[in-house]
């Protein structure tokens, strides 16, 4: 069953992001040696990043990847890479650089998708052809959107073993992107999607609601998704607190 936990206000919201994150970090590092976790971009993440750093005291075996990217440098104020790289990467204790995999927007979509296939083939944990990463970071569009997989979009319909994907037409900009298919994220072993402030709100109720192509966030898999929200994005009544 999907998880839904509603916090009173976008801090709480972020705080308890990042200590399920944490948590399921360590009990993937300490089960396998290793621990697997996807950032998304766009707003609403940055500050359960900084929480992360704080309350992970080592980053020591673990990987850092993308859930989408934009077709961008990676200095650019749009770049995913850029958020994490202010938010996290260069704050978390012991994260070896060689475990932190940019997905290369300034490649352009389909040559940046290609290379971040090969980076997961040969550095990602692989089961039925599909790259498994322990924990993978979501936000969700006021459309319902995940990473960068928008309403309707082809990309809804890419199966195993495709594992990325590029993006020329996407509605939120930049048109062009780079994004991790579905069935990887399908694939994960916990999606953790934050949601907060009152537009989001219609968007997790969708979710929540019958699976769709109109809500992309719908067809995640609902057996591993935890979903937080602050009050403004819950689709419960608030509660008396
Ligand atoms: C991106 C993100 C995207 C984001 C949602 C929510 O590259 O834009 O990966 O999927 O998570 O659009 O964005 P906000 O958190 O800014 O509302």
């Amino acid at each position: 069953m999907t998880s839904l936990t509603t916090c009173a206000d976008s801090e709480g919201a972020s705080e308890r992001a990042a200590r399920e994150i944490v948590r399921r970090l360590e009990s993937a590092r300490a089960e396998r040696g290793a621990a697997h976790l996807a950032l998304s971009g766009g707003g609403t993440p940055a500050r359960t990043y900084e929480l992360l750093t704080e309350q992970l005291a080592s980053w020591e075996q673990i990987d850092v990847w993308f859930a989408d990217e934009r077709c961008v440098e990676p200095d650019d104020e749009e770049s995913n890479y850029l958020l994490a790289r202010q938010t996290l990467l260069d704050r978390a204790s012991g994260l070896e650089p060689g475990r932190v995999h940019r997905m290369q927007g300034e490649l352009g979509p389909e040559q940046g998708a290609e290379r971040y296939a090969g980076e997961l083939r040969e550095h990602a944990m692989i089961e039925d052809e599909l790259a498994v990463l322990d924990v993978i970071v979501l936000g969700i569009g006021p459309d319902g959107h995940i990473a960068s997989l928008f309403p309707g979009a082809a990309a809804l319909d890419a199966q195993a073993p495709e594992l990325c994907l590029g993006v020329h037409d996407s509605p939120k900009p930049p048109p062009e992107r780079i994004t991790l298919t579905l069935p990887v994220l399908r694939a994960a072993r916990r999606c953790v999607l934050l949601a907060t402030g009152t537009s989001k709100a219609d968007a997790v109720d969708a979710m929540l609601a019958e699976p769709s192509r109109h809500t992309p966030a719908s067809l995640l898999r609902r057996g591993r998704l935890s979903v937080i929200v602050d009050d403004a994005a819950s689709p419960e009544p608030p509660k008396e607190r």
